[in-house]
């Protein structure tokens, strides 16, 4: 379950966004340390991440492609004609390609990503691929409030799309405050479908966190490279481990940076200290079940509508519909 660093250390280079210093450095002094697994998306981790999911481990993605493309109609069935669609961390636009051979006209298709560049070239050959479909890309963290596009607000209805059981890298109650912000945004009567990986054996998950080609610890190593080049920092990825492996008890996969030995490393002015075996934690990539999924949404006024999984039962699409909860 270790895989040592591949990646080079990067030239300094001033920082470009004071939010990812301040969170870097305040999670590297906390303990244990951690860092926020969104700032894995610069063009690198998006690229990488793209990689993760061609991998013949990474089973997330090719199950949930397999029930788009078996139940694509039935789900498109959930988007009305003149709707726009908003797909919250759009990544490579894979998935909402499938979807969108089954669906009507839509108003607009609103991808939303923290990922700049690699959001504007997926907008750009989504429009090559599909010139008549109004696509509107919004550059934004979805955990922040985030105006929609004037084209998305005045559409006759609203579907969200949340593919990729990225709401499993939120800490529970971090996925409900979520699904209650994102209803606020797509408002009343809004439909959401999102993908989520579901509970299984931990030998399926271990394997699919560590990868024998080590492309995972290459997205877990990149986002040491990527504070090397935003902060100026000095961290030496071949003096820290991945570490990737099931936690039973809470149900997700944790992945970490394990320093290999003692040492000290300068990051934005400021030096941390590393016990030998002391970890950095990276991501949670948190497992569901249809039922803890659905009592999850309803508590923040989702209400299930349907579920589709794919034959072995790994990965499951299931759709909501909005309306505001009591104040
Ligand atoms: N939906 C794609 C990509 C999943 S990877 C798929 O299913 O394959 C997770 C995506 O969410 C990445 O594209 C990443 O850049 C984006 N992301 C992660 N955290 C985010 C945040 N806080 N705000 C906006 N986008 C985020
Ligand atoms: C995007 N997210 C759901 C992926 C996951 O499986 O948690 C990110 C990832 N991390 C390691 N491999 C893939």
């Amino acid at each position: 379950m270790v895989a040592l660093a591949r990646v080079q250390h990067a030239t300094p280079q001033p920082a470009a966004d004071p939010q990812f210093a301040a969170d870097v450095l305040a999670g590297l002094k906390a303990t244990p340390k951690r860092i926020p697994a969104k700032y894995f998306y610069d063009s690198e981790g998006s690229r990488l991440f793209e990689e993760i999911t061609a991998l013949p481990e990474y089973y997330p993605t090719r199950c949930e492609m397999k029930i788009l493309r078996e139940q694509g109609g039935e789900i498109a069935g959930l988007i009305p004609e003149g709707a726009a669609l908003i797909e919250l961390g759009s990544g490579s636009t894979k998935k909402v390609r499938i979807l969108l051979k089954h669906a009507p006209k839509l108003a607009v298709y609103v991808p939303v990503d923290i990922s700049a560049e690699f959001l504007r070239r997926e907008a750009a050959e989504l429009r090559r691929n599909r010139p008549e479909l109004p696509v509107v890309p919004v550059v934004a963290d979805f955990c922040k409030p985030f105006g929609l596009p004037e084209m998305a607000r005045t559409a006759s209805a609203r579907v969200g799309l949340f593919p990729g059981s990225t709401i499993g890298n939120f800490e529970p109650h971090e996925a409900a405050d979520f699904l209650r912000n994102i209803g606020k945004i797509l408002g009343t009567g809004a439909t959401l479908i999102v993908g989520v990986d579901l509970i299984k054996p931990p030998e399926i998950l271990n394997a699919a966190y560590n990868d024998k080609q080590g492309v995972t610890a290459d997205f877990n190593f990149n986002l040491l490279t990527r504070i090397n080049r935003e902060l100026g920092a000095h961290f030496k990825p071949e003096f820290f481990e991945h570490h990737a492996f099931y936690n039973r008890e809470r149900n997700r996969i944790e992945m970490h940076l394990a320093s290999l030995k003692r040492q000290k490393v300068r990051v934005g002015g400021e030096t941390v200290d590393f016990r030998a075996g002391e970890t950095i934690h990276t991501e949670n990539s948190y497992k569901y079940s249809v039922d803890s999924l659905n009592a999850l949404a309803s508590g923040v006024g989702w209400t299930p509508l349907q579920v589709w999984t794919d034959p072995d039962k790994y990965f499951a699409v299931a759709a909501f519909r909005f309306a505001a909860p009591a104040a």
